[in-house]
């Protein structure tokens, strides 16, 4: 079987909902200045005993009940975070222990916003040299975590959620062409400068919290998602208007819009969630995709192009036909 296919969705957001209102009385912002400049209203926050593998779980079950497979066929699990539970185990193998399932490849993937890009890339790979059939693909993150509330930059635009796909191989058309780059000249535009390695002592210090240049960000980001969509059509020969939904990377309605743009969708065919979720890095593609999936947006038979870009930078797109 030649081509990998997305046969279940789904997705999960934590319960706690923090407006642009709450933020007013933690940094000197308003709701206002945050919708303008970037199209949020709202993201969720996972609750103090919360973490990525429980938001990962919930969201992995609702895709493998949709799949309407047994979590035992899995046979790959990839988990793209940013802000694991452990340094390790991999939150890959703690979900596998929860799923209940053994013996099968199961790893993380750190490419940060593009994570889930990256998941889906690797897996279609598997999947089409033969060495996986069921693969679980999750994006999950718990950004509060290294956010710097005191930071109105940053802490007005990152949020927790969970998104999940089961990618089967199929004799139909499914992932058309996967496309993933990185250029680590840009490690320090948007970085949490601490780890494992270097800087440990300082985990929870404030230099382990998320720091971005921004209007730098958004001028690279804008730029490198533009060439991405031209690289996607030009690779399968096909033209814009090929293109049925664009799921992006939810970080700024400005910067989804010029992609858009880019692409010469109508932005009825864009499909938006960066005004309740925020930036859920690596859970933002999944999330979407599966609310578009289940309102019955993305129907079986679309072409889909999803595109992400973040910190690294990494930056990549997945074109397929659900
Ligand atoms: N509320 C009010 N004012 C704020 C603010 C906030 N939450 N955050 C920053 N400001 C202020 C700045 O301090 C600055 O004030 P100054 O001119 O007095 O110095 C002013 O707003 C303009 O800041 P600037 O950074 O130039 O704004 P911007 O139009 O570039 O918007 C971002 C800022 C962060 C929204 C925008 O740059 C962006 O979205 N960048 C990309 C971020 C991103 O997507 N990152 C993840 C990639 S995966």
């Amino acid at each position: 079987m030649k081509y990998s296919k997305i046969t279940g969705t789904g997705s999960y957001l934590p319960e706690k909902i923090l407006t642009n209102a709450d933020l007013e009385k933690i940094v000197d912002t308003t709701s206002e200045w945050i919708v303008s400049r970037t199209g949020i209203e709202e993201r969720r926050i996972a609750g103090d005993n919360e973490f990525t593998c429980d938001l990962a779980e919930a969201a992995a079950r609702n895709a493998i009940s949709a799949a309407n497979i047994n979590a035992k066929d899995i046979d790959l699990i990839i988990v793209a975070t940013t802000t694991p539970d452990r340094i390790f185990p991999s939150t890959a193998c703690l979900l596998q222990e929860r799923l209940g399932i053994h013996g099968c490849a199961a790893f993380d993937v750190q490419a940060v916003c593009t994570g889930f890009v990256y998941g889906m890339g690797i897996a279609e790979k598997f999947i089409r040299t033969g060495s996986a059939k069921r693969a679980l693909i999750v994006g999950a993150e718990t950004l509060s975590r290294i956010i710097d509330w005191r930071d109105r930059s940053t802490c007005v635009l990152f949020g927790d959620g969970a998104g999940a796909v089961i990618l089967e191989a199929s004799d139909s058309e499914g992932i058309i062409s996967s496309h993933l780059h990185a250029d680590g000249k840009y490690k320090e535009l948007l970085t949490v400068p601490v780890g494992v390695s270097s800087g440990h002592e300082k985990l929870k210090q404030t230099e382990a919290y998320i720091q971005m240049q921004g209007n730098e960000v958004f001028r690279v980001a804008v730029n490198t998602l533009g060439r991405i969509v031209d690289e996607t059509l030009a690779a399968n020969n096909m033209k814009k208007s090929d293109i049925t939904w664009l799921v992006p990377h939810q970080a700024n309605i400005r910067i989804i819009n010029a992609t858009a743009k880019k692409l010469g969708i109508s932005t009825d065919h864009v499909v938006v969630t960066v005004n309740k979720h925020g930036n859920t890095s690596a859970a933002s593609i999944p999330l979407a995709f599966d609310e578009a999936v289940r309102d019955g947006r993305i129907k079986r038979g679309d072409t889909v192009m999803m595109e992400a870009f973040g910190g690294g930078f990494t930056w990549g797109s997945v074109l397929l036909k659900y």
